[in-house]
């Protein structure tokens, strides 16, 4: 177990920035997942950390070594590609065994590793197969076991779970989290899915175009982004931008509020729509008038389009406890809390 730690990492490709001034630390354990769009350098920055790149400015050390200048053999570290890349056609066995061939380990104790490394991912048996008899998910796990079988210091996980079904890919949500645990392993995890990340992570790390936007612990991200792009890129949003004029922005008649405003101030106010509830709560709430635009029937739960304010747009998640749906058309009052509409950077 080692601690990673990135300080001012820059790359850029033909001129164009890439990464600019990462800068962050990835404690010993950790499950650390990094979100963020296509081709914001989620890819390029696990790069950096493996060593298949070298970056053009700042460090990475991990534990009390810098490695930066380190080739990525001496590193120890494990990695599992966005496309799984096994090779097509060696074994099973073969593929778990690549990393040891190339550390020296070799004959019975690499026979004995690759083992238990197919063990740890729930694969015995599967040693003499090739790459083309396994499922997706099977394949997946190989990619998995040829990762943790060098026993890194560092694992690092490229969108692992992006090409399985929902079911499957949960299933090895549960395992992989269990799995990293059990050996302890500092692990950086690149994902879309917002839901993973929330699910999995000790902390999760933003991207947006090649820079940190904020990083921290799942709920804490969640409940408090820092910017628009991160309160629309982890969860749904509703935004009301205004001026602060007696510590509330007014939107076409309806006074919204939260804690600490700067009065004076032109500023974006985000509110999750599950926060938002119908009826009209109680006073020094914010409240606004909306109609229903459409319901959408997602069986435990109902999301509702709205227009409110002005005719601007609203989401609001309602749970379906006593199977009424609002029909279109329908005027209704929203109401949330204050403590609930975050101030963010536009
Ligand atoms: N070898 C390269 N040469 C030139 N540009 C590159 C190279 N590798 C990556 N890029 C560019 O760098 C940016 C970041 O790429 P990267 O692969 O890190 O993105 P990503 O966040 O992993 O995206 P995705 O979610 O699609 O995998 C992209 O604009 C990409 O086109
Ligand atoms: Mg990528």
């Amino acid at each position: 177990m080692s601690d990673v730690n990135l300080t001012g990492i820059a790359k850029s490709y033909g001129g164009s920035p890439v990464l600019t001034d990462i800068s962050v630390s990835f404690p010993s354990g950790s499950f650390t997942s990094l979100l963020g769009p296509s081709g914001s350098g989620k890819t390029t920055l696990l790069r950096i950390i493996a060593g298949f790149i070298t970056p053009e400015a700042g460090a990475v050390t991990i534990g009390a070594e810098d490695v930066t200048r380190v080739p990525v053999w001496a590193r120890n570290i494990g990695m599992v590609f966005q496309s799984y890349a096994l090779f097509p056609h060696m074994t099973v066995r073969d593929n778990v065994a690549f990393g040891l061939g190339r550390r020296g380990v070799k004959g019975a104790e690499a026979k004995r590793r690759v083992d238990e490394a197919l063990e740890m991912v729930r694969l015995p048996g599967f040693a003499d197969r090739l790459p083309k008899q396994l499922s997706g998910g099977q394949q997946q796990r190989v990619a998995m076991a040829r990762a943790i079988v060098t026993e890194p210091k560092v694992l690092l996980l490229d969108e692992p779970l992006s090409a399985l079904d929902r079911r499957l890919r949960q299933e090895m949500q549960v395992e992989l989290l269990s799995l990293q645990r059990e050996i302890g392993v500092t692990t950086i995890f690149v994902t879309h899915d917002q839901e993973e990340a929330l699910t999995l992570s000790d902390q999760v790390a933003i991207l947006d175009r090649g820079r940190i936007v904020q990083m921290g612990a799942p709920a804490a991200i969640y409940e408090r982004p820092a910017t628009r792009f991160a309160a629309e890129f982890l969860g749904d949003a509703n935004f009301f931008t205004g001026r602060v004029e007696s510590g509330a922005v007014a939107v076409a008649g309806s006074r919204i509020t939260a804690p600490d405003l700067p009065e004076g101030r032109e500023v974006t106010l985000a509110v999750r729509p599950e926060k938002i509830s119908l009826g009209a709560g109680e006073n020094g709430g914010n409240r606004v008038q909306a109609r229903v635009l459409n319901a959408i029937y997602a069986g435990a739960n109902l999301t509702y389009l709205m227009e409110g304010p002005g005719g601007m747009g609203l989401k609001v998640f309602a749970q379906n406890a006593d199977g009424v749906i609002l029909p279109k058309g329908a005027e209704v009052t929203l109401h949330w809390s204050p403590d609930h509409t975050i101030l963010v950077e536009d």
